[in-house]
């Protein structure tokens, strides 16, 4: 098989994967559908906090100054204007004039693989979509026949709050992004902890984009999750942080398991005018090397803003050197649906196990949505049963585990290494006899018998 057919296999098996064993739905499916949206099932949910919590253990728990917030999600409107969303925030817009389809233009671009950047001016995307134009095809109806390209802004309104009836006129936005939440309560947190520059705030929440081409499963949404963390540094010390943070960045996912050869540096070289510098980690997707997470040296752009739009004072006096400034911030941001994506395409496997094919997800036992599977070897012996209980509740004080008494063993263990359950944990007639269960190893496809007493020394090890 080409490569390339090789990619879309793997695509294609991950979504069936996905929606068939209960990790994510297409969002609003029984009306059709709604672009841009995704609902998590209940593995999916479990798989999603998990890495909710690897990130939180490594952006908060671990470090000395990095505190936690969640904020809402909508605020006041002025929040957006200092920013530059209101204005700035948009993608490059072309429609097929025949079937009236919107696409991205940068995104055209890139398929006949000329490259264009979403921070190109008006004037310079125009003039490279000009030059291509005759090589680019209408996804939908095959016509070689667009308009010019126009800018599309992605912030998504609502009314919230507002109850009149030309709303559109006066709207609030639900957030393009969750950063601004922490840079308008930097204040709050600093008159209130005992947080001294520098230090950061996390937060992990939803964001909404009004993508004009949501695509690539839960790659692009129009909803999504963010988990960022904003660094509140001295001017003198921002590009050395900064780059502090690229090394650590990378090496999260190194420890998560992900191999070094599906992550790489993108550097941006178009940058906005007050960055100092903005890098992402791409991983290799199904679909290619992507964006998967974004660093940026955002200079005091941030907090300046909200400063001139608030009127309130956003400068620090570091008691130490008795300066006065407005802290620079170093950014590290990354979308939670694009690491569950990383994750599901990093860990998922096909082997041979017993003479049998099976689809497997090696996924490290801390992200596993189940860790342990507990069965009666047969349903139909009511000691069994009783005695398998009485492992499963045991356990579940402990960890999440599921009871699967369904079918024959062999495709409880299939079932099992599809949803990535490191452990299955079996109630025999032995266990009757001698207080053993049999422990069989997702990976490995090995049994052993475990004391009952040891069995959560063996399952959390
Ligand atoms: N505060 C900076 C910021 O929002 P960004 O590069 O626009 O920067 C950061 O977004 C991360 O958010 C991306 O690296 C990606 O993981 C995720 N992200 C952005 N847009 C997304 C979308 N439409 N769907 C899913 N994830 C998205």
């Amino acid at each position: 098989m080409a490569q390339a057919e090789k990619n879309t296999d793997l695509m294609e098996k991950i979504v069936s994967l996905a929606k068939r064993r209960g990790f994510i739905y297409p969002g609003s499916e029984i009306y059709g559908g709604f672009g841009g949206t995704y609902d998590y099932g209940p593995y999916g949910v479990e798989l999603s906090k998990n890495i909710q919590a690897v990130w939180w253990r490594a952006m908060v728990q671990n470090e000395d100054n990095i505190v936690g917030l969640d904020s809402a999600i909508v605020t006041h409107p002025k929040v957006w204007e200092a920013s530059g969303h209101v204005t700035g925030f948009s993608d490059p817009l072309v429609e097929c004039k025949q079937c009236h389809t919107r696409f991205r233009a940068d995104h055209l671009l890139e398929a006949v693989e000329v490259f264009a950047d979403e921070k190109m001016s008006d004037e310079e995307i125009n003039a490279l979509f000009d030059a291509h134009r005759k090589n680019i095809a209408c996804a939908t109806c095959g016509k070689k026949d667009f308009t010019e390209v126009k800018r599309f802004n992605l912030l998504a309104q609502t009314n919230l709050g507002n109850f009149a009836s030309d709303w559109t006129k006066n709207p609030t936005y639900l957030r393009g992004e969750t950063c601004q939440g922490i840079y308008i309560n930097y204040k709050n947190v600093l008159d209130s902890s005992r947080v001294k520059v520098p230090f950061g705030i996390a937060q992990i929440g939803k964001a909404f984009r009004n993508e004009i081409a949501p695509r690539q499963f839960i790659f692009r949404l129009r909803e999504f999750t963010q988990m960022e963390m904003q660094m509140f540094v001295a001017p003198n010390v921002e590009m050395e942080m900064y780059e502090a943070w690229r090394e650590k960045r990378f090496q999260y996912y190194l420890d998560l398991g992900f191999k070094k050869e599906n992550l790489r540096w993108h550097q941006h070289e178009n940058l906005v005018f007050y960055a100092k510098a903005a890098w992402d980690i791409e991983y290799q997707f199904p679909f290619g090397f992507k964006e998967l997470e974004g660093l940026h040296a955002r200079g005091n752009y941030d907090l300046t803003q909200h400063q001139t739009f608030s009127g309130v004072d956003m400068s620090y006096m570091d008691q130490e050197t008795k300066e006065r400034f407005i802290p620079h911030v170093v950014e590290t941001s990354v979308g939670l649906d694009r690491t569950f994506l990383a994750v599901l395409t990093e860990f998922y496997d096909e082997d041979e196990l017993g003479g049998e094919r099976r689809a497997v997800l090696r996924l490290p036992k801390k992200l596993a949505p189940i860790k342990a599977a507990v069965s009666p070897l047969l349903r139909n012996k009511p000691e069994l049963v009783a005695k398998a209980r009485e492992v499963f509740h045991l356990l579940r004080k402990e960890m999440m585990c599921e009871w699967d008494d369904n079918g024959n063993i062999g495709k409880r263990y299939r079932r099992q290494d599809e949803i990535g359950t490191p452990y299955c944990v079996t109630i025999d007639f032995e266990t009757l006899e001698n207080d053993t269960v049999t422990v069989r190893d997702r990976d490995t496809g090995v049994q052993k018998r475990v004391v009952i007493g040891d069995l959560m020394a063996v399952l959390t090890n």
